[in-house]
């Protein structure tokens, strides 16, 4: 009967309305920002920025939410060791997480805190409908509760160190406490085939691999969750609507964040309902992949059409922690190789599927060689004044055109390149796949600088013995310019002030920076008039390579630090499990 419902939900993959609701987790104001909270953000930011680039405002509306959890006894406790008001130590850290997401520009239309009176309101909505359905029931409870991860867990679940006698979680290994109170439950258990059903559903959980983990959990009876805590123990919470005894536990709490931002309990939250991807680290898998749609499903909601879950990164290595002293702050790191030059590393190195190392050798050999040597650098030569004295986007001649791309092979390779540039890149962030977007891309700005380079084009310079060929030079500079053009399109997502700055560069129209801008057939300048003046305003050194720190870091290779073939045939064999 519950499937049926589902059913009636339409939650089978049908989206009805207009609206394409994106969102991050919220973020514990326990501990200051650091690159594996940015990388979820990242991750939001580009697929949205993708969405937009896609599809004309009017068509569809994409909305992206984010911003900050600050109930529990996690942060009650942080706030403490600080000795300042929980209140106050919230809006401090909270703070921390919108500046580095400015920085980051990601392109939020919300930042929501569940300490925000339109939360609560929700909070208290929410709970009084599954109150009133009859989900919810008082028990006494006993159990193993873990504050850093704000869970109960089973003696599965569990490690048990015999010389301390300390119990961990096996799978964040934070330690747990006995706890034992009267609690009020969630009736998680009617809701196993449902959830099961939801899970099951084409590319609801994507990678793949994470549906799996699901299915595995669900292959067992679910336990009934407690959902709330004694207020005496946790104080810094919502109350529970007519029993101020107890408060909301967190994690539902936070979980109807993605409710709140669009005004419920209020109507107009359903223009936005439900969402269409929801982006979250694998650790918090159980709590949106199970807990999330048992509440939605049990409140009349829809659950979300697409949970997108990453995996973490290590810092040499390591797992990233406070106590390790090896958390990386998005900062300082954006200090070293800009912001522009992280949010690329970050998504150009990272896949869903398994941890990304963070290492500084690797974001400077990354950074260096396909920012500032593959793609700045091709700017810099076709906009050099000693080539293009005029500082013009040149039109390509079409006798000259025919006989460079008969005669080079690396003209013909260009436009190879160029013509698969906007499918591929398609298909690629359609997966949310960035790294295959930047692969992609970088193909085609090698084979650009091979054209380049094999055409010879100082040597049609005027004055020079051989020169003088005036168009042949500027159909050279003009099929160079094409192919950057097209690529600084595709990488907006990615890197939007660099693909900013390169298309400023080239004077290519607001109008003409769309998708679908990428149609216009190769080497054509489309509809721009040409030839054009280049931005003079606009400097053509687009990313100034990294210097090495002496102490640290080796030298990195002069050219292009691509990864080895086996690597990248073990990365695309991975992404497509
Ligand atoms: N507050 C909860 C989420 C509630 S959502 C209703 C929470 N917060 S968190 O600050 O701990 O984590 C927020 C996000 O950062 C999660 O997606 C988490 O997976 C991600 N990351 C935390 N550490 C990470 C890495 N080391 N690497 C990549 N992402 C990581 O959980």
């Amino acid at each position: 009967m519950l499937i049926r419902r589902i059913k009636c939900l339409g939650i089978l993959g049908i989206r009805h309305n207009s609206s394409h609701y994106v969102t991050t987790p919220i973020f514990y104001v326990n501990a200051a920002p650091h690159i594996g909270h940015l990388y979820s953000a990242v991750i939001a930011d580009a697929h949205c920025r993708y969405q937009r680039l896609r599809q004309p405002r009017s068509l569809r509306q994409v909305r992206l939410c984010t911003g900050t959890d600050e109930h529990g006894t996690k942060i009650q406790q942080a706030a403490e060791v600080h000795g300042i008001p929980v209140a106050t130590y919230c809006d401090q850290i909270s703070e921390r997480y919108r500046e580095v997401f400015r920085n980051a520009n990601i392109q939020t239309d919300d930042f929501i805190r569940t300490t925000e009176q339109r939360h609560k309101r929700a909070v208290a909505h929410f709970w009084r409908t599954l109150n009133s359905r009859g989900h919810i029931y008082s028990a006494a409870y006993s159990g193993w509760y873990c504050v850093s991860d704000e869970t109960f867990l089973t003696d599965s679940q569990l490690r048990l160190d015999e010389t301390t006698g300390t119990r961990y979680s096996l799978e964040s290994g934070h330690p747990v406490e006995w706890t034992e109170e009267t609690n009020y439950m969630f009736r998680l258990s009617h809701f196993q085939d449902d959830v099961r059903h939801w899970v099951k559903q084409e590319a609801r959980i994507r990678p793949p691999k994470f549906e799996k983990i699901l299915l595995d959990t669900l292959s067992e009876p679910l336990p009934d969750v407690s959902v709330s805590r004694p207020s005496n123990r946790v104080h810094w919470a919502i109350p529970v609507p007519d029993d101020d005894t107890q408060t909301v536990y967190v994690w539902l709490d936070a979980l109807v964040n993605y409710l709140s931002s669009l005004g419920y309990p209020d109507e107009g939250f359903s223009a936005h309902w439900p969402p269409a991807q929801q982006v979250i680290g694998k650790d918090i898998l159980k709590f949106h992949g199970i807990y999330w749609p048992a509440f939605l499903l049990a409140a009349g909601l829809e659950p979300p059409h697409q949970l997108y879950v990453h995996s973490h990164w290590t810092v040499d290595g390591q797992k990233m922690s406070k106590s390790r002293h090896n958390v990386v702050d998005p900062v300082q790191a954006a200090q070293q190789y800009t912001m522009e030059g992280l949010r690329y590393f970050l998504l150009r190195e990272g896949v869903a599927h398994s941890d990304g190392n963070y290492s500084h050798v690797k974001a400077q050999r990354i950074l260096n060689s396909e920012l500032a040597d593959t793609l700045g650098n091709l700017l810099s030569r076709a906009c050099a004044k000693s080539l293009n004295p005029r500082q013009i986007y040149p039109s390509v001649h079409d006798e000259h055109l025919a006989d460079l791309l008969q005669s080079l092979d690396s003209g013909k390779r260009l436009q190879e390149q160029l013509l698969q540039l906007s499918d591929r890149c398609a298909t690629h962030y359609d997966s949310n796949h960035f790294h295959l977007v930047a692969d992609t891309v970088m193909a085609t700005l090698h084979a650009a600088n091979n054209f380049f380079e094999s055409s010879k084009p100082w040597l049609l310079k005027g004055g020079t013995p051989e020169g003088g060929n005036e168009a042949r030079l500027e159909t050279i500079i003009a099929m160079t310019m094409d192919a950057l053009r097209r690529c600084g399109i595709v990488l907006q997502p990615i890197i939007p002030q660099l693909a900013q700055r390169l298309l400023d560069k080239l004077s290519v129209p607001a109008t003409q920076r769309q998708w679908d801008s990428l149609d216009s057939g190769t080497f054509a300048t489309a509809t721009v008039e040409s030839p054009r003046q280049l931005d003079g305003q606009t400097s053509a050194l687009l990313f100034q390579r990294i210097l090495e720190e002496k102490s640290e870091v080796k030298k990195p290779p002069q050219q292009t630090a691509k990864r080895s073939k086996s690597q990248n045939k073990e990365k695309r064999r991975e992404t497509m499990s």
